[in-house]
Order: structure tokens, then C-alpha cells, then sequence
């Protein structure tokens, strides 16, 4: 980033004119441009051919002008890259599950950097065309949440898969989460070798765990990926249904810690301290609300920072498809709106 940029000062916890805001899943099928791109090209398609992923991650900064970019990509890019085939039919579907020792042995840890190339070629593509205006969120999947998916074959309604594994043969977990993160940072360090701005994990499933297993199976194994990078890179840390961890949470090596729509941000904020920058969390679904009940939740999202440094407004989960992108124009103009005061 050669400009000053309001998201990477709130990253660091610096004071801030006004509040950044991004939204997570940004680009995507609730804007008529995705959708239009996706009539030509399948979902993957767009994620492995740098220009199409470099021209869906701009689609969001062009129409709404939001304070950071995400790549264009899915935590499953790697998962597929260590030879977990999977397909997005929409949602995941892998070809086999990695749910015994044999299947973890064949993982590929190794040579990830090669197979996934064209994830630091977006990189590069999209900051070329962001021209140093916005700064570029560069992201992989925690590895408890790649795990879960990797072990389950997919989504899943109750986990008892991954949550079976991890009781049952905690040494096999252990040996899958740590090739998933030795693979994991060797991707992040790429994208910031490339150029990303900040780095994120997503641990949407982390809420699965009690606080003995989030300890073991989540925060232990993002340690062992953060531990790869260079430091000087904001790092956020985004994970869902974890309240009962925040503490834990609190000791990650992270600059910011993105927080879900069911915790409340001044509360989080408290547990967290001031070092800690956080991010979030409006519900995704009071976008599909009125516009008043848009201006009057984001106002007290707010509100609850109460001016401290540190807070980049976003949703607490993805946008959700349904979502009119009027309704970001409303959030976008009550977050211009607001002025910090302490
Ligand atoms: O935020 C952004 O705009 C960047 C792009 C991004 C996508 N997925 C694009 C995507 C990011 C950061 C992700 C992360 C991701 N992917 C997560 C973590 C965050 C979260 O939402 O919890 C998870 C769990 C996934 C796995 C995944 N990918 C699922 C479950 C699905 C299917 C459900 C769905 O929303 O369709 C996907 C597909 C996917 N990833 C799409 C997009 C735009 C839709 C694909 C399409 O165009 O058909």
C-alpha cells in the first residue's frame, strides 16, 4: 500500500478519522456483475485464472467503494492443492473423505506453493489494478475448519465425523491439522509475498470445539501457521460460535480478531483489551431487513466501540445471496456517517 489507508491503521489498532468497512464475502452471487461472470465461467474456474479472479475481487470496490478488498478465492483451493478433490455443486462435495491414517499419510504437505501459484498471480493481478487506492486482504481457511471439511467430505449437520476423530484418534487429528497448517502457511506466505496487505484466517467451524479442544485442535495449529509469516503483516483471525474462547483468542499472535453477530463488540472488546483491534459484526441477515433497522443495529454496533481505535465495521458471517446491494449502500452511508467519539 504506498497511501495511507483507514483499514490498515484500524489493523493497528491507530486512530482512525473515521470507521473502515469490508464485507465479508463481498464478491459474490447477491451482486448482478458475479453473477453475470459466473454465467461464463465456473465457480473454480474464476479462482484458478489470475484476471477473472482479479476482476470479481474489484466488482465490490468499484460498485460500493468499501475500505478493503478481499481475493477472490475459497479455503478449499488448498484443500483441493494437497489432493482433496473437491467440487462446489454449490456447495462442497469431495471426491473421498480424509478420515483415517492412510488417507492423512497421502495429503501432500509438500509442493503446495506450485499447485496453488496462481492464488499469488491474483494477488499481484488485483493489486496491479487496485493501484495503491485500497489495500488487499489476502486469506486461507483455519486448519481445523479446511480439517472439518476435509474429514466430513463436505458440509455437514451435526460433525460427528471430525468430532469422532478427534476423540477417538486425537495422534491422527494432530498429524492432519499439522500438515494442514505447515501447507497453510507456505499459501499465506506466498500471498504476502506477492503483495497482500493483511492476512486472514477463517475458522468458521472452530465453534464446534469445548475449550480443551479449541486449545489442542484450533489455536494451537494457527499458531504453528502464524509462526511461518512475517509479522509485519496484519494478521485477523475470524471464527464462529467461539465466545466461550475469547480469552484464548485474546492470546493468538493476531493484530485483530474478527468477532461473530453473537457476541457483543463492546463486551468482546473488554475481554480482548486495547492492543486488540476487532472486526465485525452485524448480522448479515438484518441486511434483509428495512433500511431504518439497517441504520439503527449498525449505529449500535457503533456505538458499542465507543471510539475506540481499532474497530473495522463488517458483517458477523458472509453476506448471505439474497441480500439487495441496497442494502450495502445503506450500511456504507451509516458507517460514512458516524464520527468517533470517544
Ligand atoms: O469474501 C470474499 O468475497 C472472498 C471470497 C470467499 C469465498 N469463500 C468465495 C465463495 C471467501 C473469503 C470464502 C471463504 C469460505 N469458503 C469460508 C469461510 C467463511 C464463511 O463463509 O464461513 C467457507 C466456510 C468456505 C467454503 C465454501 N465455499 C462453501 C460452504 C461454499 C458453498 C456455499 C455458498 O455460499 O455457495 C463455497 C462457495 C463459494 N465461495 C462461493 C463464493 C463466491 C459461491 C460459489 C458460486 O459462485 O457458485
Amino acid at each position: 500500500m504506498s497511501q495511507a489507508s483507514v483499514f490498515l491503521s484500524a489493523c493497528r489498532c491507530q486512530p482512525t478519522e473515521r470507521t473502515p468497512l469490508w464485507i465479508m464475502r463481498q464478491a459474490g452471487r447477491y451482486l448482478p456483475e458475479y453473477r453475470a461472470l459466473r454465467e461464463k465461467h465456473g465457480f473454480m474456474d474464476i479462482c484458478r485464472t489470475p484476471e477473472l479472479a482479479a476482476e470479481a475481487t474489484l466488482q465490490p470496490i468499484r460498485r460500493f467503494g468499501l475500505d478493503a478488498a478481499i481475493l477472490f478465492s475459497d479455503i478449499l483451493v488448498l484443500a483441493q492443492a494437497m489432493g482433496a478433490e473437491v467440487e462446489f455443486r454449490p456447495g462442497p462435495v469431495f471426491r473421498t473423505r480424509v478420515d483415517s491414517p492412510a488417507a492423512v499419510e497421502r495429503l501432500a504437505a509438500a509442493g503446495v506453493r506450485e499447485a496453488t501459484a496462481f492464488v499469488p498471480a491474483a494477488v499481484r493481478e488485483a493489486r496491479g489494478l487496485l493501484a495503491g487506492r485500497t489495500p488487499l486482504i489476502g486469506f486461507a481457511g483455519a486448519p481445523f475448519t479446511v480439517a472439518t471439511y476435509m474429514v466430513e467430505g463436505g458440509g455437514s449437520r451435526n460433525f460427528e465425523r471430525i468430532k469422532s476423530l478427534l476423540f477417538r484418534d486425537p495422534g491422527c487429528a494432530e498429524t492432519l491439522l499439522s500438515k494442514v497448517a505447515e501447507a497453510t502457511g507456505e499459501y499465506l506466505a506466498a500471498q504476502a509475498e506477492a503483495g497482500a496487505d493483511a492476512l486472514m484466517l477463517f475458522d468458521t467451524h472452530a465453534g464446534l470445539l469445548g475449550p480443551e479442544e479449541f486449545d489442542r485442535f484450533a489455536a494451537g495449529p494457527v499458531e504453528r501457521v502464524l509462526a511461518r509469516i512475517r509479522p509485519e503483516v496484519p494478521r485477523i483471525y475470524y471464527s464462529q460460535g467461539t465466545g466461550g474462547c475469547l480469552k484464548r483468542i485474546g492470546r493468538l499472535p493476531v493484530q485483530v480478531v474478527g468477532l461473530d453477530y453473537r457476541m457483543h463488540l463492546g463486551a468482546a472488546r473488554d475481554v480482548l483489551g486495547p492492543d486488540r483491534a476487532v472486526q465485525g459484526n452485524l448480522d448479515p441477515a438484518a441486511l434483509l431487513g428495512p433500511p431504518e433497522d439497517v441504520v439503527r443495529r449498525t449505529r449500535a454496533i457503533l456505538a458499542a466501540n465507543g471510539g475506540r481505535p481499532g474497530h473495522i465495521m463488517n458483517l458477523g458471517h458472509g453476506i448471505l445471496p439474497s441480500t439487495p446491494p441496497e442494502a450495502v449502500h445503506t450500511l456504507l452511508e451509516t458507517v460514512r456517517e458516524w464520527r468517533n467519539r470517544p
